[in-house]
């Protein structure tokens, strides 16, 4: 696992974006994991920036999302779909058939998940997987206790999660508390991850996915078992590495 320890936020973002340039262009037509939430944002802008420079290319780019929530359509505000389409997507030359986010509307959610991962193994795999992680330790919506060899599923969120979440809802609206995620055994399938994370708030799950015992109770634990992770902090979120 390599640890980079960055100033600030901004410079976590510009080195997430140096990664995904340099695999872009390795490989023109990677397939990238995507992650939503706060995490990713300022390197999506940055990777914004880098496309209107003319430094890199989407066009042939093939995405696959974390997660999305169950019962919100892609047109809802809070969905994953609508985030990643106007946080990334439409702001990039992407074909947005190449890029795909749970179906938080299937009628056969189960159905859907065998296809996705399905979808995914066709398309050759995940080349770079970007992750954030939960205060929680969770990975993608892999809450603690979850199966760390377990494949794209519909997961109940815990109680911190749905609180973490809450600042994206208006008061009285629907929150979901049922989601769609790859599992922690599709995540470490991606040939290299690459986990971003910011804050205080982050310290302590940071702490435990590098530094503590591999355990279903800090899912990003796991992350020590693959052969090319990168995990990018701040300085206050390395604060309670030793
Ligand atoms: C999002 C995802 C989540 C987030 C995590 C951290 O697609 O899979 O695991 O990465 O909840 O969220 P932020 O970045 O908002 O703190």
């Amino acid at each position: 696992m390599r640890i980079v320890v960055l100033d600030d936020a901004q410079a976590v973002a510009r080195f997430g974006a140096d990664t995904i340039g340099e695999q872009l262009s390795a490989k023109p037509e990677s397939v990238l994991g995507l992650a939503t939430g706060s995490s990713p944002l300022p390197l999506y802008q940055e990777l914004i920036s880098d496309y209107q420079a003319g430094k890199i290319s989407f066009k042939s780019v093939r995405t696959f999302n974390l997660d999305e929530y169950l019962g919100l359509p892609g047109d809802h505000p809070q969905s994953y779909r609508h985030f990643m389409n106007k946080q990334l997507f439409n702001e990039v030359d992407i074909d947005l058939d190449n890029t795909e986010v749970p179906d938080g509307m299937s009628k056969n959610p189960l159905a859907f998940c065998a296809a996705y991962e399905e979808r995914m193994k066709q398309a050759g795999g995940v080349d770079l997987q970007l992750l954030g992680i939960g205060r929680n330790g969770h990975i993608g919506f892999n809450e603690p206790s979850s199966s760390l060899v377990s494949r794209t599923r519909v997961k109940t969120l815990t109680r911190d999660t749905v609180e973490a979440n809450r600042r994206f809802f208006a008061p009285g609206e629907f929150q979901p508390h049922l989601a769609i995620t790859m599992g922690i055994g599709t995540i470490m399938e991606a040939r290299s991850i690459l986990l971003l994370a910011t804050g205080t708030d982050k310290a302590k799950a940071i702490a435990e996915a590098v530094e503590g015992p591999i355990s279903a109770s800090s899912p990003g634990s796991i992350l020590q078992m693959h052969a090319k992770v990168t995990v990018v902090v701040d300085r206050e979120a390395a604060q309670e590495l030793k």
